[in-house]
């Protein structure tokens, strides 16, 4: 127990310098509902669904979040009601948003009703809640739009909104995303991913990357363990398809059993991991060049053009990022903008 704690309260030591507060004081953390809009809350007071009355309501989040971890059962290709197979693949919401959304760079959904809408560059317009949910839908569980008065959809976002109803609005969390640890000032390379993926991954996910379905005979009843290439994964266009997200995501969160504070791979082994994963072969979505109407706003890690600068694509893939990140800024400072010449 006190070993535990130690190697804890260490991490968040080193958090907080990386952070770049070097040589402060440890402070306690400020409970959550105390804290003001523009600071990061590093409690998160998260209400208990199961708290929540048996009335329509509490009904309505509860199945919410159902939703997010039974997803294929309630939305995907095999669902049993053909009205709503939205999803295109048998991955869950919480295949990626870990612990149903309330994991510390497990990619937490814990602000995002606080936080839209929200400017999305990748579309550059103003993204409501539902269409960030949407951009998932279509991307991450390679599927198509959710009308919104559907009830999964209005569940998924009333399961949200209770996640997110102790934060004020605008709220930036500690922990958001899924980190963001060293880069590597080589590209990282997939064939020394590939043998650490036999090392640390291949028991679980399997030798084809395909995972391990619950019930060979019914889909629906989704993943064990999720896949991570191959035709029931993500497709290209997905946020885990790029390379700063899904190496931070191994880091933090894989094996499955891990967290942040006590990683199992040392940040190489996952840059490198990840980019085994991500040269392997998964669904194509269509129209990806159209992304990002200002392509000084595309992330530096998509892996699909147009780019601003002339950088390869396998650069903007596997790295190293910071030469990119360098002449992204520059071009920002000279020329303020490069519209897309693909945008609708
Ligand atoms: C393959 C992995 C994956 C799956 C599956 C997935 N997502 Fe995501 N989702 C992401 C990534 C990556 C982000 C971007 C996180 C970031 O930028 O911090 C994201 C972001 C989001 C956000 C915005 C969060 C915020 O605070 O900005 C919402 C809402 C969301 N996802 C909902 C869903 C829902 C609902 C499902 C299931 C229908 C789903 N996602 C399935 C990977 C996934
Ligand atoms: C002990 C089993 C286990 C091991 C070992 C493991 N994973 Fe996972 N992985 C899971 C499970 C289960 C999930 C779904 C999320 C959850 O339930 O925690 C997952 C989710 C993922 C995801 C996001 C979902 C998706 O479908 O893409 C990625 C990426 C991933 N793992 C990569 C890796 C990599 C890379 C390794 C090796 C470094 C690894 N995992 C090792 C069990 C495992």
């Amino acid at each position: 127990m006190r070993r535990t704690s130690m190697v804890g309260y260490a991490a968040v030591v080193a958090f907080c310098v990386s952070a770049g507060v070097a040589g402060a004081p440890a402070q306690p953390p400020e409970p959550a509902n105390l804290a003001a809009a523009g600071k990061r809350i590093a409690v998160w007071d998260i209400p208990d669904i199961d708290q929540l009355p048996d009335d329509e309501h509490g009904r309505l989040v509860r199945y919410g979040r159902s939703v997010l971890e039974a997803t294929a059962r309630h939305i995907g290709p095999d669902a049993p009601d053909p009205v709503m197979r939205f999803a295109g693949n048998n991955l869950a919401c919480t295949s990626c948003h870990l612990d149903a959304g309330r994991k510390k760079f497990g990619l937490p959904l814990v602000a995002a009703a606080a936080d839209y809408p929200l400017y999305s560059a990748r579309s550059g317009e103003l993204a409501s809640l539902e269409d960030r949910l949407d951009s998932c839908m279509t991307r991450s569980m390679n599927g198509r739009p959710m009308p919104r008065d559907v009830r999964p959809m209005r569940a998924l976002v009333a399961y949200l909104t209770v996640l997110s109803s102790a934060l004020p609005r605008g709220a930036a969390i500690e922990g958001a995303g899924a980190g963001a640890m060293a880069e590597l000032d080589r590209p990282a390379d997939p064939a020394r991913g590939a043998v650490i993926y036999a090392r640390t991954c291949v028991f679980c996910h399997g030798e084809d990357g395909r995972g391990l379905v619950r019930n060979g005979a019914d889909a629906s009843l989704g993943y064990g363990v999720p896949p991570l290439w191959g035709p029931d994964s993500f497709n290209d266009g997905a946020g885990m398809n790029r390379l700063v997200t899904i190496a931070n995501f191994v880091h933090d969160n894989m094996p499955a059993g891990i967290d942040w504070l006590m990683p199992a791979l040392v940040p190489a082994d996952a840059w490198d991991v990840a980019a085994y994963v991500a040269s392997r072969g998964r669904p194509h979505r269509e129209g990806l060049e159209k992304d990002f109407p200002d392509l000084l706003d595309k992330p530096v890690d998509a892996p699909y053009g147009p780019y601003a600068d002339s950088f390869p694509q396998a650069q903007h893939k596997y790295g190293p990022f910071a030469p990119i990140r360098a002449e992204i800024a520059r071009l920002k400072a000279e020329k303020g903008t490069v519209p897309n010449p693909d945008a609708r």
